[in-house]
């Protein structure tokens, strides 16, 4: 059976994410959720929040049986460490496409034993980021079509602790 991992800054995770999880686990039962400790933006949750409200972020979208798991440093290694076949990532719009591609042919310059395996996300999902949703959040907006309740919840604890 083939071992995925699905890479992020996951700050936070939303419905678009959720979407991806649920296609990917199709074809990789054995899925593990990634969070990169030190995104190269500087992230709005510690790595320990977003691991903490991506787990409670899945249990309420009724997915069960994935490892969250966190990683520094190189995603090939974290990888490597978890004896992954693949690595999975969605594509929402067009722009998404030239930096996966990077990214993906960066990875296999550097490790050609992972396939970059790329989910297309549902299309009321095309244009949702969680800086999108922060910024809505930020200015008092409804986020609650885009994020589990538990995430919609910690955004607002935060973003208020942060004003
Ligand atoms: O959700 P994001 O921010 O688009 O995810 C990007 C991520 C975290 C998958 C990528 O930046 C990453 O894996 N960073 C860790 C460092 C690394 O391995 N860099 C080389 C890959 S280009």
């Amino acid at each position: 059976m083939a071992i995925a991992i699905y890479p992020g800054s996951f700050d936070p995770i939303t419905n678009g994410h959720i979407d991806i999880v649920r296609r990917a686990r199709k074809l990789f039962p054995k899925l593990y959720i990634a969070v990169v400790a030190n995104p190269h933006k500087s992230p709005t949750f510690t790595v320990e929040e977003r691991v903490e409200i991506t787990k409670t972020a899945l249990i309420e979208a009724g997915i069960n049986g994935l490892e969250v798991i966190s990683y520094d440093g190189l995603l090939i290694d974290c990888a490597r460490e978890h004896g992954a076949d693949a690595i999975v990532r969605g594509l929402r719009a067009n722009s998404d496409f030239e930096y996966e591609f990077q990214m993906a042919l960066t990875n296999r310059d550097l490790a050609p034993e992972f396939e970059s395996v790329f989910f297309m996300t549902a299309k009321k999902y095309s244009f949702l980021s969680s800086s999108t949703v922060k910024e809505i959040c930020m200015y008092g907006g409804d986020v609650s079509t885009f994020v589990p309740r538990s995430v919609e919840a910690a955004l607002k604890k935060k973003l208020q602790t942060k004003k």
